[in-house]
């Protein structure tokens, strides 16, 4: 059975027009090129991408911003066509672990309160409501959630990453994926079997 290659690594300036694309089509244009290029090249955003082998692609984007000892999550994003396979939950966590390794002790984020797939993403991984930020999204005037998920530093919290890392191998392999994880950085793969 041949399978597809999904390779979770570090995007390049190389990936800016990807990005933007992905950005266009799960965020509605978030940001925009000169935006990427700022975020790409600043030491405190760290990026984490997945993509795709067989369409040469990048599918899904997670960034956070280091912000003092805190994750500040700017993005989540999965392409519309691969969403509902694991693979949020596997970009969420590559940017939890990545906060950990950077000894970072809490993260936050804001969300939509209509944005119940991400709401729900998030509180999976032990992110709570903490405020309402009344019309913080302009062109909506939705409310966003703030959302924090503390405790990075704890030793528990290395625990729920090994929990977590399990459930997603078995989410992704039920879905027809194989993961491979190698260490290093840039050197992680997923790869999903062929129907
Ligand atoms: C949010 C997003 C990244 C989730 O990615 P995904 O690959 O579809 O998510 P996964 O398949 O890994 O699902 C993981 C969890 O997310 C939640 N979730 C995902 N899709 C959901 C849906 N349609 N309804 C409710 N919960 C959902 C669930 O908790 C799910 O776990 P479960 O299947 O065990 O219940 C994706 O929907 C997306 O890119 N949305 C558009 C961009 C966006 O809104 N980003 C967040 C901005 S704050």
């Amino acid at each position: 059975m041949s399978s597809l290659l999904v390779k979770l690594h570090t995007p390049q300036l190389t990936h800016l027009d990807e990005l933007v694309a992905l950005d266009q089509c799960c965020l509605g244009g978030l940001w925009t090129k000169d935006g990427y290029q700022r975020e790409l090249m600043s030491p405190n955003s760290h990026f984490w991408v997945l993509s795709s082998d067989s369409t040469q692609t990048i599918i899904g984007c997670g960034c956070f911003w280091e912000i003092l000892e805190e994750a500040h999550i700017t993005l989540l994003m999965i392409a519309p066509e691969y969403q509902g396979q694991g693979l949020g939950q596997l970009l969420l966590y590559s940017l939890l672990r990545d906060a950990l390794s950077r000894n970072l002790e809490r993260a936050t984020l804001e969300v939509r309160v209509s944005n119940q797939p991400a709401l729900s993403l998030y509180q999976k991984f032990g992110f709570e409501v903490a405020g309402q930020r009344k019309g913080y999204y302009q062109q909506t005037g939705e409310d966003a959630l703030v959302l924090w998920r503390r405790g990075l530093h704890y030793p528990q919290f290395q625990q729920e990453l090994s929990i977590w890392q399990q459930q997603i191998n078995d989410r992704l392999t039920a879905n027809h994926w194989q993961l491979s994880m190698v260490e290093g950085k840039s050197k992680q793969t997923t790869v999903k079997s062929e129907q």
